[in-house]
């Protein structure tokens, strides 16, 4: 028997996904028509040995409940929110509810960061984790990323043979390895001693307070970078599509990709083309709810959340239009996240900059590209519309984010709107 559990972080979390982690917690956010950890929650409940999901962050509890009673409806396992009193970190919160992951003596349990999107091999790395002749304390899902980008992820250093991990670096300042560390872990019940060691080492443990939040331990820096080298960390490769989600821009690439999955593992999800319908070109994603056009045309990597209502000739592309959001007719919106009840006036156009990796380079990832540039320019992004923004007819809004709550009385170009 197994366990997964997804590290969710709470309201501190999430800034760079800032002004859409305002009105729900990140983890919940629509991608692809389902909230972001709702993708682990499936790929955990189709490995058939894992029986408990356990969501892992210091969110309050009601932020979750809805979330996780839809969960458990939807897919039949035993799924379960607790709570952290703070940021205990990656590894204090799970050392923190021990007894709750050994409950019912699991073999192993899985560990997925929660801001992590891809095709998640987890009964493959499974199958590695329980084929490894010496036993692994953890085993790490890797992937190949660019010699540039390498640094920005924890970089992992493997005997090719065995795939034992010789060596761990977090986000190194200079090169180390191009296997990067994917967020996702297998550990075995004896990582408990591991933690338990680090937080007894700390006797002032309760006591200690600063703004990096002493009372932490760190999966990354406390417990892999020490366990490297020593025989008992293994490293499963795959080359499938992984991504961060950090920022807002890297929602509407991790939508194309969860939607481009949907082709394979769950074609109902996907919008089809008839008479009666809207045009729609490749992968998008209609909530049976909302009501579009038939002289629309939607696609390719579009997804429209609950009771969204999309006009006549309205034009969407690369974007997610999340619930009770209205798109007047002849609209045109492209590389664009428009939030929650939001209205968008006849003849507009909203437009943002792809942010997606380089093409030409194999292996590249989603740059996390900070808001402002170094001469404190805002770097070209997706177009963000918060929740409730008003936007009338007939104007454009180009690579702007527009916080929540605002009626916008013209055009604008490369702004925050405060
Ligand atoms: P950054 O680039 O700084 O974001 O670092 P990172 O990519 O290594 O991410 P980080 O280690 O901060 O977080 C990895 C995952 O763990 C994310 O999904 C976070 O939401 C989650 N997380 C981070 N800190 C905590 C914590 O204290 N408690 C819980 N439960 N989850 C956490």
């Amino acid at each position: 028997m197994l366990k997964a559990v997804i590290l969710i972080g709470g309201p501190q979390k999430g800034t760079r996904f800032r002004p859409l982690s305002l009105d729900v917690p990140k983890p919940l956010f629509p991608v692809a028509g389902l909230p972001m950890v709702q993708h682990h929650i499936e790929a955990c409940a189709a490995v058939p040995d894992i029986r408990e999901v356990l969501l892992l962050g210091y969110f309050p509890a009601q932020q979750l409940h809805q979330f996780v009673t839809d969960m458990i409806a939807a897919y039949k396992i035993r799924i379960r929110y607790l709570q952290e009193y703070q940021a205990l970190g990656t590894a204090g919160g799970i050392y923190h509810f021990r007894d709750q992951i050994s409950s019912g003596n699991p073999d192993a349990f899985f560990v997925l960061n929660g801001d992590v999107c891809g095709d998640f091999p987890l009964q493959e790395m499974l199958d590695f984790h329980t084929s490894l002749t010496s036993p692994s304390l953890i085993t790490i899902m890797g992937t190949e990323a660019t010699r540039h980008q390498s640094t920005m992820y924890g970089c992992i250093v493997e005997d090719k043979e065995t795939h034992q991990i010789l060596h761990y670096v977090e986000k190194p300042s200079t090169f180390v390895s191009n296997l990067i560390n994917c967020g996702v872990y297998i550990c075995s019940p004896d990582i408990f001693k591991r933690v338990g060691e680090i937080f007894n080492s700390r006797p002032d443990f309760y006591s200690l307070e600063d703004e990096e939040g002493t009372e932490s331990i760190r999966l990354e820096q406390d417990i892999l970078m020490p366990i490297a080298g020593t025989g008992q960390a293994y490293v499963y490769n795959t080359d499938r599509w992984w991504s961060q989600i950090k920022t807002a821009g890297s929602a509407i690439y991790a939508n194309r990709h969860y939607l481009q999955l949907y082709r394979t593992t769950k074609t109902d999800r996907l919008a089809t083309n008839g008479s009666d319908k809207p045009t729609i070109i490749g992968d998008v994603y209609i909530h049976p709810s909302a009501t579009v056009d038939p002289s629309a045309m939607l696609g390719p990597n579009v997804s429209v959340g609950k009771n969204a209502v999309i006009g006549a000739g309205v034009r969407i592309r690369e974007s997610i239009i999340l619930g009770n959001t209205t798109i007047q007719e002849h609209s045109c919106v492209l590389y664009t996240v428009v939030g929650w009840n939001s209205t968008v006036g006849a003849w507009t156009r909203l437009e943002g900059t792809p942010c997606d990796p380089n093409p030409n380079k194999p292996f590249a990832k989603m740059d996390n590209v900070p808001l402002f540039n170094n001469d404190g320019k805002l770097n070209p992004s997706i177009t963000i519309l918060g929740c409730n923004v008003t936007v009338p007819a007939e104007v454009i809004v180009l690579n702007s984010i527009v916080l929540p709550y605002k009626d916008l009385p013209h055009s604008y170009k490369n702004e925050i709107i405060l």
